[in-house]
């Protein structure tokens, strides 16, 4: 799961999908495009929004998505188009491209990029849990 501060989306994105993948094999991580937020914990919105829906993300620590994470995952989702062409940046070859998706076209959502909160209020990061939960769902849907 792929954002670019590693601090708002892509955290909640993690904790979700993880949340979900109880009992599968499954191993989910997130990172940032960016390095502003290296070493930091989600954002306390994100934070909280995962609270109340019974998921702990505090403990995650943001990292800079580097090119040995193709190496390491079969899928990675970016949370927007930007995220999406600057990791399609650090790729080596197609079949590393090949695994770059924009998260929302997992589900049918009239956006293909999932709202940048940071700057906004609580109700952003409202939105941004809804649509990051039906993506996720639709993931492990699949999956199984
Ligand atoms: P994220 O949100 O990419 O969802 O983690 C942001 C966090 C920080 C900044 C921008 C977006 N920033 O500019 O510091």
């Amino acid at each position: 799961m792929v954002c670019l501060g590693n601090i708002c989306r892509s955290p909640l994105a993690e904790g979700i999908l993880k949340s979900k993948a109880k009992n599968l094999n499954l191993t989910v991580d997130s990172a940032g495009t960016a390095n502003y937020h290296i070493g930091k914990n989600p954002d306390i919105r994100s934070i909280e929004i995962a609270k109340k829906h019974g998921i702990d993300i505090k403990n995650q620590i943001a990292r800079q998505f580097t090119k040995h994470d193709f190496k390491n995952f079969d899928v990675i989702y970016a949370m927007d188009k930007q995220n999406y062409y600057d990791i399609i940046q650090k790729a080596s070859s197609d079949f590393d491209k090949k695994k770059v998706k924009l998260i929302l076209n997992e589900i049918n959502s009239n956006i293909d990029s999932v709202p940048d909160p940071y700057y906004g209020g609580e109700n952003g990061f409202n939105k941004v849990y809804e649509m990051l939960d039906k993506a996720c769902e639709k993931i492990i849907f699949d999956f199984e």
